[in-house]
Formats: structure tokens, sequence, C-alpha cells
């Protein structure tokens, strides 16, 4: 949601701003702007709509700045205009603003600046942030080289809300200041310049040496170094952090649309997320975590807290540690965990699960779960992301960059990686037997070869989205494990095809929801866990009944039967079939949305990183 850019060196700013604006966009944004410091003064190029836009405006390419930032906006307050569009000015006109976030107590700042004689001429919360920075600089009588990032300092301390902030000033000609609270940030170094960025993919092309900012914490950039401070504007010191991610993992490698190469590279994803944790007859290893067995033994609940695909991992990852370890464990929603006052002690372990690490509602949740004693436990697939930073301990999928917003391979890599956490905690618990566990693992080092298998299901597929793209309505059914991906295809579907769907427990349907079930209507089932396959196979009949076509993902041997589609993926372990019965249903969502002529990777309304409430 929002992508900040900025870059200081020696080379000209501009077409390096919009390269990076441009690798943002799959965040999901409604305008685009940037900001330089030229020679006589600052310059401001903005409009709503795409970023490839700015190409086009008068100037553009005039422009022979090397320090500037730049923004796409995914507008909460003010609708999207270029007058809304950031970057934002004070008054003077004297610094320029870029902001992630939202500025809850902006109303009453503005009428404080108001009341001081200052203008508003956007609908904006961001618009207060220059001008207060501004009037702190005039306040403010001794002109040494950190007046400005004394203003910078009271602007924030007045500031209510989240942010990551990018200023540049006239009277600031070889700096930059950036600060973040509850939103993202990093600072890439190269040799004599520095990027910024609101994720590291974007300018992993650049480098791949970062520094990771933590909330409350400012920086002043120049050509060659980056200083760091506290809220207080004590100095701090940061090490650079080097990241192992390829350029060219972030790109489409010759594939139409990144969600379908991320599709493809989840067997690639698994390996690396098992990568070590299972060495060969020994224990299950996690190196982050090192839990003894009176910890785990003091765990008597567990909350496993995430938000979309991630709390549909989430689901899968419930019903492997209450399998494995005998704990219960209760799956919520950040959004609502957050407002319930939840049942927490220090005898409770809260499991937070981001791909991106920078959701705004996981985030909160885990700080609640915190100030409450439990321990807590990130899972992520950004090194360094703020969830990581926030919790006692933080384990990772190594999925790679995900930048579909339609999450897939970072979903597959969520259920394995809690799927290795539950066999870690088991083992420690000694709660299943040493030759399940074992088993279990084996079929875990086999997943990436049958995921390949799973993907041969391709073609099919694609004939099947032909035949139902122009749908309406979908349903999706499925018990235990499959009822977890029944809700998770549901969410590809809407997502990417914007064709309704619901997800139902097959069980759940006679108690209302065949109501809607008419002639010719689309019901796709999953059924890969034998103890149920009878059950659910009666309830397909009962929708058959009533009219309804049937696609069946299924690992099992079905008896005869009458339905219509049925594709098979390969056989595995119970908890791991979510793995192996989403890929088709990955596939199906995307061939319906190129069907329908779609922006695959960038849906409407949606952002991949939800960095607000
Ligand atoms: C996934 O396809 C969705 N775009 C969305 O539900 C996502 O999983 C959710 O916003 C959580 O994101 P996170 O994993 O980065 O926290
Ligand atoms: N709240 C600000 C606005 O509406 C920033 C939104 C964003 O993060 O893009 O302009």
């Amino acid at each position: 949601m929002c992508g900040i850019i900025g870059y200081i060196g020696s080379k000209k700013a501009s077409p390096i701003l919009i390269s990076g604006l441009l690798r943002l966009e799959y965040r999901g944004y409604d305008s685009a702007g940037i900001a330089t410091v030229e020679k006589n003064g600052l310059s401001v190029m903005k409009d709503k709509g795409r970023v490839k836009n700015l190409y086009n405006l008068e100037g553009i390419d005039d422009l022979e700045g090397t320090i500037g930032i730049a923004h796409t906006r995914w507008a909460t307050h003010g609708k999207p205009s270029k007058e809304n569009s950031h970057p934002h000015l004070d008054n003077s006109k004297n610094f320029a603003v870029v902001h992630n976030g939202i500025i809850e107590n902006y109303s009453d700042l503005k009428g404080f600046l108001e009341k001081n004689g200052y203008t508003f001429y956007s609908q904006t919360d961001t618009e207060v942030i220059p001008n207060l920075i501004h009037y702190y600089y005039t306040k403010d009588k001794n002109n040494d080289k950190d007046r400005i990032l004394r203003a910078v300092q009271h602007t924030c301390k007045d500031l209510k809300g989240s942010y990551a902030i990018q200023v540049i000033s006239k009277y600031m000609p070889d700096n930059m200041i950036v600060v973040r609270k509850d939103s993202p940030l990093v600072i890439g170094k190269g040799d004599g310049e520095c990027y910024i960025s609101s994720d590291i993919p974007a300018i992993l092309s650049f480098t791949r040496d970062f520094y990771l900012l933590n909330d409350n914490e400012f920086a002043v950039l120049s050509r060659d170094k980056v200083e760091f401070y506290d809220i207080d504007l004590n100095k701090i010191n940061k090490n650079v952090k080097n990241i192992e991610w390829s350029a060219s993992s972030a790109d489409k490698n010759g594939f139409e649309d990144y969600m379908l190469k991320e599709i493809h590279e989840q067997p690639t994803a698994i390996r690396e997320t098992i990568g070590s944790r299972l060495p060969e007859n020994e224990p299950c290893n996690f190196d982050d975590l090192n839990f003894t067995k009176e910890f785990l033994t003091s765990i008597n609940k567990i909350y496993i807290v995430a938000c979309g695909t991630a709390m549909h991992a989430g689901l899968s990852g419930k019903i492997a540690i209450e399998k494995l370890c005998k704990i219960p464990v209760t799956v919520d929603i950040a959004s609502e965990f957050r407002y319930r006052d939840p049942i927490i002690d220090k005898n409770t372990l809260c499991i937070f699960i981001s791909q991106s690490g920078e959701t705004a509602d996981t985030i909160a949740a885990l700080k609640l779960s915190k100030s409450k004693g439990a321990t807590t436990l990130a899972v992520s697939n950004v090194i360094g992301s703020s969830i990581t930073r926030e919790a006692d301990y933080s384990i990772y999928t190594h999925a790679g960059p995900e930048i579909a917003v339609a999450s897939t391979k970072a979903y597959t890599s969520q259920i394995v990686l809690l799927s290795l956490l539950a066999i870690y905690f088991a083992e420690i618990l000694e709660t299943t037997s040493v030759f399940e566990l074992k088993d279990l693992k084996k079929e875990l080092l086999e997943l990436p070869n049958k995921i390949e298998n799973a993907l041969k299901s391709s073609k099919r597929i694609q004939e099947f989205a032909k035949n139902i793209y122009q749908e309406k309505d979908v349903f999706f059914l499925g018990r235990g494990v499959d009822y977890n991906t029944a809700l998770e295809a549901s969410l590809k579907l809407k997502e990417i095809s914007y064709i309704h769907s619901e997800a139902y427990a097959a069980g759940e349907l006679k108690h209302g929801p065949i109501a809607l079930i008419e002639n010719g209507i689309t019901v796709i089932s999953i059924i890969t866990d034998p103890k149920l396959v009878e059950k659910t196979i009666s309830n397909i009949q009962e929708v058959i009944t009533r009219g309804a076509k049937t696609l069946v993902i299924t690992n099992q041997e079905l008896p005869a039967n009458n339905f219509d589609t049925i594709i098979t993926v390969p056989d595995v372990n119970v908890l791991l079939s979510p793995v192996l019965s989403i890929i088709p249903l990955q596939l199906l969502s995307y061939y319906i949305s190129k069907e329908k002529g779609l922006d695959v990777d960038k849906p409407r309304n949606l952002a991949k990183s939800v960095t607000v409430e």
C-alpha cells in the first residue's frame, strides 16, 4: 500500500525515482509523484493515475537534481487527484515531504497551523507535515546544521498515527531526512549514493546492502554516509545487512505475470524454506529458537494471528500443531484479535504470520500480545521486516520476493514452515511417535517434486477456466484441511477474477447455504482427507441433485461417481495436502483472470502490503 522511493547520489535522481516507483506499483496506488532538489529550489511533479504518466509531464526531462523523493499514493484522506498526490510542499515551498500512513490527529494539527497563518491546498492528512516542519524551523533560532532535523523531530512528536516520511529541503541541498513509525522503510547503501524504499525488492538492482530503521528512528542521509538518531536525537549505530535475494528474483523471468511465475516457483520456495531444518537422522533444527522442553511444557495455549492468506496458512498450522503437539491452538484474524481483549498470559505463545511483515493489524496484535506477557513468534518472508523486529522470536519462509498481490508461494511456504515448527515442538515435547514424525519429514522432503507434478494440471485447468470465467458465483467445499484450502481458493478467485465466491465447510451446507445452489452453478470441492472422502462425496451429491456443475480436486481413489471434472494431485500426508491441492486452484484463479483480460498482478482496490488498519 503506497510506495516510497528516495535517491541521493551523483546521478540524475528523476529516472531512478521513476524506475523505483514502477517496481513498487504492485503494492497498489492511485497517484504518483516526485520531488527533486534543483539548482533554483525544489521541483515537484505529480499527478493521479499511473507512474508511467510521469514520463509525459512537462519539464520532467529537464530535471538535473541528484537528490529526490518519490511516492505512489493509496489515498486514505482525500480522493485521488493531482492536488492530493504526494510530494506535498509547505507554504514557503522550501520543504517537500512524502508520507506513507495516516496522521490520526491531522485535523487538530491543521487547525493549529491555520491559526498560525498556514493555508492548505489538499484534503490530505499529510499536508500538515511539511507545514509543521516549516513552523518549527522558523521558531528555532539556532541556525546550526541540525536545525531541520530538530524541526522534523518536533513535528514527529506532534504526530499520532503511522508514518514513513522522507523530507528534502532547499536549505539542505546535500542531505535527506527520513523517519518511520509503524510504516515500512528501508535504506539501501551504494557506493557514494543511498536509496530509500518501502521494500527491499524495489531497489535490489541497485544494492544488496541495507540499513533497517526501527520505529521512531531518524536517518540523515548524505551521499557517502547515513547517520542514525533516536527520538531524542541521540546518535545510534547501525550495521549494514546484506540481503541474499538476487535482483533477478524480483523479475518476471520470462513468465507473462508475476503470479504465474510465483506459482511455478513453489517447488523452489518449499525447498528453500525446508533448507537445513531437516537434517538426516537428527531432530528438526530451528537455530533461531532453541526452545527447551521446560518452556514448551509451560505453554498451555497458542494463538496464531494473521490476515487474509497468511491466516489461511495459520488454519493448517493449527491442525498440525494440535495433532502433533497436543496444545490447543486458536487461529484469529488480526483485526478482530486486537480489539477483543484476548485471554493471554505468560503461558501463551502467540504466532504471527505475515509475508510482508508490515501488515498494520498483525503488528498491532503482536504489540498487544507482548504487552499482556505472551511469548511472541513472527513468521515472515521478509528479513528485518517490522514484525520480526517486534517479536521475541522470528523464523522465515524463504520463498524469495513475492510481487503479485495475490499470495501463492508465500502461502504454501508458510504451511510448510508451520509443519516444521509443529515437528520441532513435538520432538522436544515427545508428544508424537518418532516413526510418525520420521514419515512426515520424509513427505516434506518429497513435497517439491510433488508440486512439480501438481503443476502439470495447468492445461486442463486452463480449459476449465474457459468454461466458467463468465460465472457470477462459485462455491468451494471441503472438510478439515480441505475446508482451509476451500477458503484460500475462494479468496484467490475473488481477488484476481472479481467473481463472487464462498467457501463452506461441506457439512455446513445444509444449514443454510444450500439455498443458494441452483441449476448450472459451479461448485468446486476438495477431497484429500482419507477419513472424510465419503462424507464430502455425500455433500457433493446434494449439490449435484440441485443442478450444480462440479469440479473435484483430489488425491484419493474415488468410487464411481457423476462429477463433471476431476483433477488429481499427488497423494501426501493429510497435514501437507493443502500445499498440493491449492496448486490447481491458484492456476484456476489465474487463468480465469486472464480470460477476463484483467490485471492479474495488480487487482483493483488491493495492495500487497496493507500498512493501514
Ligand atoms: C493474499 O492473496 C492477499 N493479498 C492478502 O490476503 C494477504 O495475504 C494479507 O493482506 C496478509 O498479508 P501479509 O502476509 O503480508 O501480512
Ligand atoms: N494518508 C496519506 C494520504 O492520503 C498517505 C496515504 C498513503 O500511504 O499513500 O495522502
